[in-house]
C-alpha cells in the first residue's frame, strides 16, 4: 500500500476524525462523545431557568486554513453558539410550533448520523425501509386509512403537503407526469391553511391563482358553505377542481375543519381529499380529540409531523395515502443504479437521499408506548387550559377565539398597550414568549403550549 502520510497537512490527525482500523484512538474518540454528551446536558437541556436569547450579537464564521482542535471547538460552541440560539428549553417559550425532543430522540439522532445509512434504497438501509414501511402503515391505520394505505417520511410537512398536491395532480391527470400540468386544476384549502399549499402549486406548476382559500370562522374553521360555493363557481369558469384539503391544527389558531364534511364535498366533486394533520395529528392519541378525526378514513393523504406535537426532533415529518399505488404512480421515478427489485423509497418521495428519521420515531413510540403519547398530548391540553383561565380573570387580556387543541389566542384589551407591546415587555421581563402571527387582518398572540413543564407553578 502506498504511503499517504506525507500528504497529511501540518497538525491534522486521521485520528481526531475517523476510528482508527488498530482501534488505537478508540478511547479518544469514546471522550469526544462524552463532551458532546457533557455539552447536550449541561449547556442545552438543563437551560430551563435561562433566558430566551442571550446573546443576540452578530457572528461570523471563519474557516481556518489548519484545522482547530475539536475540544477547542466546543468550548467555541458553548461560548459562541448556544447562547446565541433560541432556548425552547425554557418552559416560559410558548410561541410558535417547537416542542423540545424527548431525550431519547436526541441521542437517537446521533446514532442515525453515526451509522448514516440512506433511505434511497433498500440495499443502502435494509432494516430502516422495513421499519419506515411498517410505521407509514401502522400510522395510516391509525387515521383509518386500511390496510392498503403506505406512506413515507419527509424532511417537514410542506414537503408533505407539497407530495400531497403532486399525487393529487398525477391521479386527476396523470398526462401531466410527461407533458405537464394543464392550468385549469384548480385546488380549494381554508384561508387559514399553511403557505406550503401555495409553494407546492408553484412547485408542481399549477401556480398560487390556482389555489382557491376559502373562507374561515371566527376560530379558523373553513366555511363550508363557502368552500362547496367556490368549487361550483371555478367549474362555472371551466376550470377543473382536483383537490381539497382539510385541516386539522390549523398554524394560527389551532382549528380542526369538519374533516368528514369536508372529505363528503371533496368526493362529491371528484376531488382528491388531504388533510393536513401536520400540527394536529397528535389529537389522535387522545379520545377527548378523536371526534375531531371522524372522516379521516375518507382522505387520500394525509401529513403528520412527529416533530411537532410528538416531541421527536427535527426533522419527522409524513405523508400517508389510503391506496398505496397512488404514492408509486404519483412520483413515477427510478433508480436505474440501484437493485430495482426492492422497495426503494427514493422513488416514492420527492427527497433522495434522506436520514433514517424512521428509528428516531419508532425509538420515541416505542419508549413513550401509545399511552405515553396520549397523556403527554393531554397534558399538554391541561397545561393550555391553565393558560386560558389565566387569560380569562386578566382584566388586560382577551381570548381571540375558542381553542380546539393547545393553541391559545389572545390579544390586548387595554387601548394603552398593545399586543406588540405587551409581547415586546413579556419577552424582556422572560415571563413568556409568545409568537405574533397576523390573524384576519390583525397581530394577534399566539402561545403553543408544548413544553411539558410549562405553567408549572
Ligand atoms: C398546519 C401546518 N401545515 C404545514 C406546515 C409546514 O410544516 P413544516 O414547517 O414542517 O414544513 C405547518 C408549519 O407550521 C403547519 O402549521
Amino acid at each position: 500500500m502506498p504511503d499517504f502520510s506525507n500528504d497529511l497537512p501540518p497538525n491534522f490527525s486521521l485520528d481526531s476524525h475517523f476510528l482508527n482500523l488498530d482501534r488505537s484512538n478508540l478511547e479518544e474518540m469514546r471522550r469526544l462523545g462524552y463532551q458532546f454528551v457533557d455539552l447536550i446536558m449541561d449547556s442545552v437541556l438543563d437551560t430551563q431557568k435561562q433566558p430566551f436569547v442571550k446573546d443576540e450579537s452578530p457572528f461570523r464564521i471563519n474557516i481556518p486554513e489548519q484545522g482547530n482542535d475539536i475540544s477547542e471547538l466546543i468550548a467555541e460552541v458553548r461560548s459562541q453558539i448556544l447562547p446565541r440560539t433560541i432556548n425552547f428549553h425554557n418552559p416560559n417559550y410558548v410561541g410558535h410550533m417547537d416542542s423540545i425532543p424527548a431525550a431519547i430522540t436526541i441521542w437517537a439522532d446521533a446514532l442515525i448520523s453515526a451509522i448514516n445509512n440512506n433511505m434511497l434504497s433498500y440495499e443502502l438501509a435494509p432494516i430502516f425501509t422495513q421499519i419506515e414501511s411498517q410505521l407509514m402503515q401502522w400510522f395510516g391505520e391509525l387515521f383509518g386509512l386500511g390496510s392498503n394505505c403506505f406512506g413515507t417520511l419527509t424532511a417537514g410537512g410542506s414537503l408533505a403537503n407539497i407530495s400531497g398536491l403532486l399525487l393529487a395532480r398525477n391521479w386527476k391527470q396523470p398526462q401531466s407526469r410527461t407533458r405537464g400540468a394543464s392550468n385549469h386544476l384548480v385546488a380549494f384549502v381554508s384561508d387559514a391553511a399553511h403557505t406550503s399549499f401555495e409553494k407546492a402549486m408553484n412547485v408542481i406548476g399549477l401556480g398560487k391563482e390556482n389555489l382557491i382559500r376559502v373562507s374561515t370562522n371566527d376560530r379558523g374553521e373553513v366555511i363550508l358553505e363557502e368552500l362547496e360555493a367556490a368549487i361550483q363557481k371555478a367549474i362555472s369558469l371551466g376550470k377543473q377542481p382536483f383537490f381539497v384539503a382539510a385541516i386539522a391544527g390549523t398554524t394560527v389558531t389551532g382549528a380542526v375543519d369538519p374533516i368528514q364534511a369536508v372529505g363528503a364535498i371533496a368526493k362529491r366533486y371528484d376531488c382528491w381529499f388531504h388533510i393536513d394533520a401536520a400540527y394536529g395529528g397528535a389529537g389522535i392519541f387522545t379520545p377527548k380529540l378523536q371526534p375531531l378525526f371522524q372522516g379521516s378514513d375518507l382522505a387520500d393523504s394525509i401529513t403528520f409531523n412527529p416533530q411537532k406535537w410528538l416531541w421527536v426532533s427535527r426533522t419527522c415529518a409524513m405523508i400517508i395515502v389510503k391506496n398505496k399505488q397512488h404514492l408509486i404512480d404519483g412520483f413515477d421515478s427510478e433508480l436505474p443504479y440501484m437493485n430495482e427489485s426492492t422497495l426503494n423509497f427514493g422513488n416514492l418521495n420527492l427527497q433522495g437521499t434522506r436520514r433514517t428519521d424512521s428509528l428516531k420515531l419508532w425509538l420515541a413510540l416505542k419508549a413513550m408506548g401509545t399511552s405515553g403519547c396520549r397523556y403527554l398530548v393531554e397534558r399538554s391540553l391541561d397545561r393550555s387550559e391553565h393558560l386560558r383561565q389565566w387569560i380569562e380573570t386578566s382584566p388586560d387580556l382577551e381570548l381571540v377565539c375558542e381553542p380546539t387543541l393547545n393553541i391559545i389566542c389572545l390579544k390586548s384589551q387595554n387601548p394603552q398597550r398593545t399586543s406588540t407591546e405587551i409581547r415586546q415587555q413579556w419577552i424582556d421581563q422572560g415571563k413568556l414568549w409568545l409568537s405574533l402571527p397576523l390573524w384576519k387582518g390583525d397581530r394577534i398572540l399566539k402561545a403553543v403550549v408544548l413544553h411539558p413543564y410549562a405553567f408549572q407553578d
